[in-house]
């Protein structure tokens, strides 16, 4: 479905020069030698889809991890002028999990999410060590999951993307309940976040570690309309 590759986190400058993007709000945690996380919860609430009227692009929320040179794991909540290849409607967004690396893009389950419709995202690392399983849930149950070998993660992030000139995000978007697990306890991930390109605006509330550094939870991360 998409045409074009999706940034990292890290790339958004060199691509912005590539493409005709549009960026929104980027805000990241981690992506430092020493941050290996090994799971990654949030709970998404993404507003309202802008106008399918007005929408000529496409526009992707997401929640993703990184390592910065490897594979970018993504949940992408997305809105194009057509969302019946989701089978979703007007007024709906289209969800997949996805994987975006070296060797192309490949999706999980395309599901519609309504307007508003909280969304529980998780990146769970395989007992292995190896695989990574993207899973997103609503009420309990699972409407996208994919599972790709995608190594070490060491960062997280959320981003606004738009793309072919899209209707820009109209409508706020909250992130609650954030857990994300380390591989050590590290006391100084939370002095890694970052904001992105346009960063201004995404306010991040109720940052706090457990056990040493292990578990960090992130209680509210909100994410401005574009201006
Ligand atoms: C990032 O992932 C790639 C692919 O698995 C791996 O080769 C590289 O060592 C990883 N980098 C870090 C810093 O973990
Ligand atoms: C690691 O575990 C995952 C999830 O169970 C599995 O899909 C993958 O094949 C395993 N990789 C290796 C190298 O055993």
């Amino acid at each position: 479905m998409r045409l074009i590759p999706v940034a990292s986190l890290l790339c958004l400058s060199s691509l912005v020069k590539a493409y005709t993007y549009g960026w929104g709000t980027s805000w990241s945690i981690g992506l430092t030698p020493s941050s290996s996380i090994i799971e990654a919860r949030t709970t998404f609430i993404p507003g309202v889809p802008p106008d399918p009227a007005t929408q000529y692009g496409e526009i992707y929320l997401w929640p993703g991890l990184t390592n910065g040179t490897g594979d970018l794991l993504q949940t992408t909540i997305e809105q194009w002028p057509d969302q019946s290849w989701c089978g979703g409607t007007a007024g709906q967004w289209c969800l997949r999990t996805s994987v975006f690396g070296k060797s192309g893009q490949f999706d999980g389950a395309f599901a519609p999410l309504s307007a508003n419709q909280p969304v529980t995202i998780t990146f769970q690392r395989s007992a292995n060590k190896t695989s990574w399983t993207q899973t997103a849930a609503v009420d309990g149950k699972v409407i996208s999951q994919l599972t790709s070998p995608s190594g070490p993660m060491t960062g997280w992030g959320v981003a606004t993307e738009c793309v072919d000139d899209c209707s820009p995000a109209v409508s706020t978007q909250t992130y609650l309940d954030t857990k994300i697990v380390l591989e050590k306890a590290d006391p100084t991930f939370g002095e890694t976040t970052k904001v992105g390109i346009a960063g201004a605006g995404t306010v991040v509330s109720g940052l706090r570690s457990l056990e040493g550094g292990k578990v960090w939870h992130i209680a509210k991360i909100t994410v401005p309309k574009s201006a």
